[in-house]
């Protein structure tokens, strides 16, 4: 019997919420990741570059949460095959990781936004503002802050609706275990739109020190996030999403995460606060 959920990226910012999340709700996850937890009898081995684990990570699935690769500029070539087994095998509910930033059609995510909704009877695609994940961790704003006090980004003044991970895989949860399905091009943001000068000064506050904002140019920024070590074509794809804030297309604040979760999405400031020992220092 088919009774499972399949979790790629479940040692990830969403995924690792999504498994807790469905296991909560007495739902079993299949936890996929190039390293499964030997402890997790419910873990197994997944890896997007390696076609011959998809077969046996589908057993017995019947929903899949997907997380396309990331630090892939083009993602399609890898995650088509995937998608393309789970549809001959019988899953009929996936529910994809995308992003605001990318509509549906668009080179890369927006591919595969197309792929989800074409080959599956019950598709959801969560279309996530900016990971409020990004501050702390390993991810590259993060670090600046740690090391120079600095949050670099070429969105200028521009807004958008940091969201906190959690509030996303909360969302996915309902999507993926709804005995009606939730449907649609969802975007998700946060409670509020904030520039990042405005993040700076929230950042500023909880850390009891000065961080400042500083605004290059987007060919700057693909340079720098090339130095810290991103492949050149993936630091392009990264330094134009922010012309998009910049743009003021992405000031935008939806409801969605309350309307499906009845939860209200965590702020800025409270996640920061609960994570202020995670700015200062390295995980
Ligand atoms: N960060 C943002 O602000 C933001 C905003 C909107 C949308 N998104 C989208 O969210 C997605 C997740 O991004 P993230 O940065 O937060 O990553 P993440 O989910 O924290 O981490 C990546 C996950 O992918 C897995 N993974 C990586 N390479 C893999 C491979 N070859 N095979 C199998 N699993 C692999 C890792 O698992 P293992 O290492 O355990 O194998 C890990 O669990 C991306 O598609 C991104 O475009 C991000």
């Amino acid at each position: 019997m088919s009774d499972s959920v399949l979790v790629t990226g479940a040692t990830g910012n969403t995924g690792a919420h999504v498994v807790a999340g469905l296991r909560e709700r007495s739902h079993r996850a299949r936890a996929a990741s190039r390293h499964p937890d030997s402890a997790d009898a419910d873990a197994v081995a997944f890896d997007w570059s390696d076609d011959a684990t998809f077969a046996p990570a589908l057993t017995g699935v019947r929903a899949v949460y997907v997380v396309a690769p990331a630090g892939a500029a083009d993602p399609v070539p890898r995650v088509r095959p995937f998608l393309e087994t789970a549809a001959a095998r019988g899953v009929r509910r996936v529910v994809l990781l995308s992003s605001s930033a990318v509509a549906r059609g668009e080179p890369g995510l927006g591919e595969i936004h197309d792929l989800v909704t074409d080959l599956f009877a019950e598709p959801t695609v969560l279309r996530p503002s900016w990971f409020m994940q990004n501050f702390v961790g390993d991810h590259p704003l993060a670090e600046t802050i740690r090391r120079a006090r600095e949050i670099v980004t070429a969105t200028g003044d521009g807004r958008l609706g940091f969201i906190d991970a959690a509030d996303i895989a909360a969302t996915a949860v309902e999507a993926l275990t709804a005995t009606e399905p939730v449907g649609g091009d969802l975007v998700l943001t946060g409670p509020e739109s904030l520039s990042y000068p405005e993040a700076a000064a929230i950042v500023s506050e909880v850390l009891g020190r000065p961080v400042r904002h500083v605004d290059v140019s987007t060919a700057e920024l693909a340079r720098r996030l090339t130095a810290a070590g991103y492949s050149a074509e993936f630091s392009s794809m990264l330094a134009a999403l922010d012309e998009r804030i910049r743009t003021g297309e992405q000031d935008l604040v939806t409801t969605t995460v309350r309307d499906i979760t009845g939860r209200t999405p965590t702020s800025l400031r409270h996640f920061l606060a609960g994570h202020a020992s995670r700015l200062a220092s390295s995980p």
